[in-house]
């Protein structure tokens, strides 16, 4: 036994080497991790063994992959590419073992995992639901480097290969299964006698069929290539995002050759890993990690949640509940109001579980309830009703006596202040918002919203919750807009500015694409629907000093509310927006582009001199996960550090001169360290 490894010999002299990290509830392979590994493999060879079975003594999974926190310390392309030719000679030393090798997988077993598994012999995986097996890398501005981009198309065939390493997706066991990345499918409890079998039986290593193998003929390459490379620009650009791009090439240039697939890796992804991209991409990972570290302070449970409202976000809450294993009861004014917040869910349930009898068990676990009944039963209770002081205060009077007393009672509210809905409660300081966003399955942040008398341990509950149900917590006050829709809405308003100026929509839109936001804003505002743009502008002119553009009122007051009503600023058909090749060259998209992005820049700095979030990396966090704000770039506060401040304020004074104040840079700037 030693920090990371333990070996075991039954009686049927097979090894069985338990990988099962001290102090730590998840395996990853840091540096010192693989020495042990090395070292563990050395002996086990001296002691000629059947056969070797490496499995994770860890609950949550084989291992997590490599150790990213190094990555963002990494000091040079050359420290990684020793480091990257180490773990090569000690996988090599695995793949050689005389004797068979099985990886037994549950849970987890991604990137540097997954690698290690594919120098294995044979690989057989569990069938329950956590058993993911994939390559997350390209998400980290890198692509495998550990051996995976030549094990894995040796043993997959080209095509399937470079899908899974391209699209970062992980597979559960039965799809492995299919792919041929796994021997054998199933249950957790059959996993060790498929390992004494295969160790026994030996049988052949799987060779892909000749269909699999074609693609890597050296005349098609280039051909496929780039095919690849049209895939991959649909959703990533080439100078945002260099790792796919840089994947396809080593592919390309590298295939049919192994050693040049493995001196290919090392070059390539310790220069990749090295870079801006990956070293900001590192970042957001990181504060991922920090987002879901808040939730360790609190051990709540939650096993019941009460939702008020089967509204577009009551009942999408209710129905991500449900999805997360919880028991739901849904409130509305009447039963038809529920009615299509349950059908809604049904729709949902039907795309993420496939399976009739999953669904039907979801189904049940969602019930509608008029009256209110599970109040009483409810850990936690929602409000997602109206955007109404009043009613939401009314409603507050007859739900707090029927509530557990130690239930949390939350509050979707975007704008309304909680000191206020919470006026009237016995107990105002128990009221807590969870501002989550729409659609509400596929926005990964919920702001935490507190108000003065909220205590530590409340707040620690709600943000337990939060991660309970699989989303991002982020801690903000109580301050109109918070912090997304804050930062938010100046970058809208500079768009709707710009379209009363003349600028084609698909010309600002594109700016903003160019510079690596996810979507444009003026589509982004067709999608939220404008009514709701010009509701939350309304509440914040004050705070953002910004007048609401008139161009936006009138889009209202004509009915074009975006897509929904399939017009807005776009024409809407068959759920696209209808756009018209745009012509802006370069330097003016360029110059739109800063007009909106240091919007919100600037009003990102406000929000952390005000005090809105407690640091400037969670800001990052969370304009991040709740905007899509270009990842690469590592977060506004993280961008304006690189640009500097001298250059920003310039920029800014430069911005005001020309169009007035709604540019004068916000004071917090002063105190700016970069
Ligand atoms: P919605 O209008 O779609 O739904 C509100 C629902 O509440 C309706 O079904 C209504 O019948 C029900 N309701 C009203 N009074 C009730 C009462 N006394 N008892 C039971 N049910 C009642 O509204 P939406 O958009 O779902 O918004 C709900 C809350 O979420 C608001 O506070 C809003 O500010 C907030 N929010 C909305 C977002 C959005 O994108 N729509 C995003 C984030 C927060």
């Amino acid at each position: 036994m030693n920090k990371y490894f333990r070996v075991e010999y039954d009686d049927q002299k097979i090894a069985w080497l338990y990988f099962d990290t001290e102090d730590a509830a998840t395996n990853v392979l840091t540096e010192e991790a693989l020495e042990a590994f090395d070292q563990q493999l050395i002996s086990i060879a001296q002691a000629h063994p059947r056969g070797l079975v490496i499995l994770s003594a860890k609950k949550n999974g084989f291992i997590a992959g490599a150790d990213v926190k190094a990555f963002a310390t990494i000091p040079s392309a050359e420290a990684a590419k020793k480091l990257i030719l180490r773990a090569h000679d000690i996988f090599h030393r695995l793949e050689a073992l005389s004797f068979p090798s099985v990886a037994l997988i549950h849970g987890y077993c991604l990137g540097g995992g997954l690698e290690l598994a594919l120098a294995c012999r044979y690989r057989v995986a569990s069938t329950e639901a956590a058993t993911r097996l994939g390559f997350p890398e390209v998400r980290l501005g890198i692509f495998p480097g550990f051996g995976g981009s030549a094990r894995s198309i040796r043993l997959l065939g080209h095509l399937p290969a470079m899908q899974m390493m391209l699209s970062a997706r992980s597979v559960s066991a039965r799809t492995a299964k299919r792919l041929h990345l796994v021997e054998f499918a199933l249950p957790k409890r059959q996993l060790k006698n498929a390992a004494r079998q295969l160790i026994s039986d030996q049988p052949p290593a799987y060779v892909p069929p000749l269909s699999k193998r074609l693609p890597g003929n050296i005349l098609l390459r280039p051909f496929i290539a780039r095919l690849f490379r049209r895939q991959v620009a649909g959703h990533a650009r080439p100078e945002h995002y260099p790792a796919p791009y840089a994947l396809i090439d080593h592919w390309r240039n590298n295939a049919g050759h192994a050693a040049q697939m493995y001196a290919g890796e090392a070059e390539q992804v310790s220069s990749l890993l090295t870079g801006e991209t990956a070293q900001n991409l590192i970042r957001v990972f990181l504060l991922q990690d920090r987002l879901k570290g808040l939730a360790e302070k609190s051990d709540f449970t939650a096993s019941h949640v009460h939702v008020i409202g089967g509204g577009v976000m009551g009942g999408d809450i209710a129905a991500w509940c449900v999805l997360q294993g919880l028991d739901v009861t849904l409130q509305d004014r009447t039963p038809e109001h529920l009615g299509r917040a349950v059908s809604r869910a049904y729709g949902l349930f039907r795309r993420k579980l496939r399976d009739h009898y999953r669904v039907q068990n979801a189904m049940d676990r969602l019930i509608a309830d008029h009256l209110g009944e599970g109040i009483g039963k409810a850990d936690v209770v929602i409000e997602a009703i109206f955007e109404d002081i009043e009613a939401k205060q009314n409603l507050y009077k007859q739900v707090e006596p029927a509530m557990k007393a130690s239930a949390l009672l939350a509050t979707n509210t975007s704008s309304i202040p909680l000191e206020k809905l919470a006026e009237h409660l016995q107990q105002p300081a128990r009221l807590i918002g969870l501002h989550f966003f729409n659609p509400v399955a596929k926005m990964p942040l919920v702001e935490i919203v507190t108000q003065t008398g909220n205590t530590p341990q409340l707040i620690a509950d709600a943000i337990c919750f939060a991660r309970h149900i699989g989303k991002l917590p982020l801690p903000v006050k109580s301050h109109p807009g918070f912090l997304v829709n804050r930062v938010l809405m100046p970058y809208l308003l500079e768009a709707v500015t710009l379209l009363e100026e003349g600028v084609p929509a698909a010309e600002i839109d594109q700016a903003a694409t160019r510079f690596g936001m996810p979507m444009g804003p003026v589509e982004l505002a067709d999608t939220v629907g404008l009514d709701i743009c010009l509701s939350v502008a309304e509440k914040l002119s004050g705070t953002l000093g910004n007048p609401v553009p008139d161009n936006l009122r009138r889009q209202v007051e004509a009915g074009h509310l975006g897509k929904k009503s399939g017009t807005g600023f776009y024409t809407w058909t068959k759920g696209k927006a209808q756009k018209e090749k745009p012509h802006a060259a370069p330097d003016k998209l360029d110059h739109y582009a800063d007009r909106m992005i240091l919007r919100l820049v600037n009003e990102s700095m406000a929000c952390l001199r005000e005090g809105i979030v407690d640091d400037a990396d969670l800001l990052d966090a969370g304009v991040i996960f709740g905007t899509g704000f270009a990842p690469f770039l590592g977060g506004p506060m993280h961008f304006a550090r690189k640009i500097g401040k001298e250059e920003i304020l310039s920029k800014f004074r430069k911005l005001e001169y020309t169009y007035g104040n709604r540019f004068a840079p916000d004071p917090g700037w002063e105190d700016f360290q970069t």
